[in-house]
């Protein structure tokens, strides 16, 4: 199955491209910019990985990026990531990326967006690895900070494929980004938003209703309300759910206890995805795998998952035909 699962072309739809920074890189880019951590080793940095909801992972995601300073870390980031998500089959990756929390420390817009970009002209020359890039706006945040970034982002449109909207969730409703999602849209960009995660099944029909969205990023509380099920089933909504994830930030205590089964049951259109890969304990492949341990899934429903994801990516109907 293993072998099966590796081979399986697959397409990571919900992954923040800050979420695969690595401890050996993270070390390796604070020596290289005289960045001061509070850890004197790798392990000591993968000890303090312990967390108890979102808001616990999020302070040491933010600190953790602080070690990214110019193009070329950028690039180095996602690269390393890329080579890795290559040696486990994943043939498209679509990255969230937080500039709000770069420009808050200096970081210029242009430093990140130049450097993911050749990330991932090399990834498609040298990997065959396609990607799409989603500028996630931070919720936390006010909404006219999202506006402004949105405009300073005008010289990087072209190479954006979708506005997402992450960090914490509670309190932060999606209406909160109505306008700066309008704006996206008008400009053709296509919507993503997380919605609950850890927030309630309204956050969701928030982020269909006011930011018309084409994928809820989690959703796994979407059960609560049979509703909104409905609803979610007869749009054929694309819900991203990240089974280590959940586990991780304790969404769920266990994988064994996940919703994904009823979700599936409910006939939800589920993909896969790995959220932060280098904080939740492994990558795409790691978490079709946690599935297969945890639900005993057949290779049928595996095709059908991974399916769904070429299926909703942001790529070419090229690309699409060669990888179905
Ligand atoms: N930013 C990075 N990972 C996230 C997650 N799982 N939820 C919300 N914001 C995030
Ligand atoms: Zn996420």
């Amino acid at each position: 199955m293993r072998d099966f699962l590796k081979a399986l072309p697959k397409a990571e739809l919900h992954l923040h491209i800050e979420g695969t920074l690595e401890p050996e890189l993270m070390m390796t880019l604070a020596d290289r910019n005289g960045v001061n951590l509070p850890y004197g080793s790798v392990e000591a940095i993968r000890a303090a990985y312990d967390f108890h909801d979102l808001q616990s992972f999020l302070d040491l995601y933010y600190q953790g990026m602080s070690v990214l300073r110019s193009a070329r870390d950028f690039e180095d980031l996602a690269m390393d990531y890329f080579r890795r998500a290559t040696a486990e089959g994943v043939v498209h990756v679509e990255m969230h990326v937080d500039p709000q929390a770069h420009l808050a420390r200096g970081v210029s817009l242009a430093t990140v967006m130049e450097g993911l970009g050749r990330a991932r002209r090399r990834a498609e020359r040298e990997l065959d690895l396609t990607s799409a890039m989603i500028l996630a706006f931070l919720r936390d945040r006010p909404a006219e900070e999202a506006l402004d970034l949105l405009e300073r982002a005008a010289p990087y449109w072209e190479s954006l494929d979708a506005v997402g909207l992450d960090s914490a969730e509670l309190g932060h409703p999606p209406a909160k980004f109505a306008e700066v999602f309008q704006r996206a849209k008008a400009l053709g960009l296509a919507r993503v938003a997380h919605a609950g995660e850890e927030g309630p099944p309204d956050y969701i029909l928030e982020a269909l209703d006011v930011l018309d969205v084409c994928r809820i990023d989690h959703g796994v509380r979407c059960l609560e309300d049979p509703t909104l099920v409905e609803r979610l089933c007869e749009e054929a909504m694309v819900l991203t759910v990240c089974p280590l994830s959940n586990v991780r930030l304790k969404v769920v205590e266990r994988l064994e206890d996940h919703p994904l089964p009823a979700m599936r049951d409910a006939g939800l259109t589920i993909t896969l995805n790995s959220d932060d890969p280098a904080y939740f304990g492994g990558g795409l492949l790691d978490n079709y795998l946690a599935c297969r341990w945890a639900f005993g899934w057949s290779r049928e429903v595996f095709l059908d998952l991974a399916g769904n994801a070429i299926d909703a990516a942001f790529m070419s109907e090229a690309r699409r035909a060669e990888l179905r």
